[in-house]
């Protein structure tokens, strides 16, 4: 499908628990429409590669599984805001997720719907992806991914060709630190207990929109695009 450039699309947020495909589809809708993905587990894993502040304050919570201080991560979300590559849109990709977060999103595009030069001034299309306990078990265990272009495997679901090596540029697939089995429960745990709150805020304010994200990757896309097209319609 040829890349669509000239709209402004979104801000999209992609809600769902770990495992549930947010990464994954937001590639496809950054390709698809030209917008960036702006996920905060890979910012803060790249600053937790790159020994940052930031990164050494996140490196540990990271590791147990439990979410970073909500402090922190706006802060790193205002940073990459404010570039400009976001002005026809952007893809939040596992953020907001406590309360807190997405009452500082709600402000700042607040402040945005007023201000006239910007394009994207509207509130967020928020995509929720359900996805059933067992699956995202397996889809977590059986994650690998290229540390050089950040293409995302399964070894269950979409294998890479070679035994884990990417298809692209040969690189040998890592699995997340925080893919061990003793890490996923508490990161589950922290989805129930804060970020469902955010999907029930969402939801009371009529913004969320549910997809069957138990299928087929290509069917949750078709779907994601479908959403996306009726709202701009
Ligand atoms: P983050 O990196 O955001 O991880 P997560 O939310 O736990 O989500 P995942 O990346 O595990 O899953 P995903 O939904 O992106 O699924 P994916 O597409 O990879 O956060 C990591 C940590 O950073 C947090 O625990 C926290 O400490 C910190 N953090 C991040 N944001 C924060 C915030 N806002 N506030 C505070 N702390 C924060 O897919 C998973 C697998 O399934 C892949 O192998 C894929 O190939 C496969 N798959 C995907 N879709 C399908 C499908 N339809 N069918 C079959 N397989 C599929």
């Amino acid at each position: 499908m040829a890349q669509e450039t000239s709209r402004a699309v979104g801000p999209i947020v992609l809600l769902g628990p770990p495992g549930a495909g947010k990464g994954t589809q937001a590639k496809r809708i950054m390709e698809h429409y030209g917008i960036p993905q702006i996920s905060t587990g890979d910012l803060l894993r790249e600053n937790v590669n790159l020994g940052t502040e930031l990164g050494q304050a996140a490196k540990a919570v990271m590791a147990r599984g439990e979410l970073v201080c909500d402090e922190l991560v706006c802060n790193m979300v205002r940073h990459r805001l404010i570039q400009p590559d976001t002005r026809r849109g952007y893809i939040l990709d596992g953020f907001p997720r406590t309360a807190a977060q997405a009452g500082w999103l709600d402000a700042l595009l607040d402040h945005e719907l007023f201000d006239k030069s910007r394009p994207t001034r509207a509130w967020p299309i928020v995509i929720q992806l359900d996805v059933d306990y067992n699956q995202l078990l397996l889809r977590i265990t059986g994650r690998r991914t290229c540390p050089a272009d950040g293409k995302i495997y399964n070894v269950h679901f979409q294998p890479p060709r070679v035994d884990e090596i990417c298809d692209i540029d040969g690189t040998k697939l890592v699995s997340r630190n925080d893919d061990r089995l003793e890490v996923i429960q508490p990161r589950l745990t922290a989805y129930q207990e804060q970020t469902r709150p955010v999907a029930e805020y969402y939801q009371r304010t009529g913004r969320l929109i549910s997809v069957n994200g138990d299928v087929p990757m290509d069917a949750v896309t078709d779907e994601i695009f479908r959403v996306l097209e009726d709202h701009h319609a």
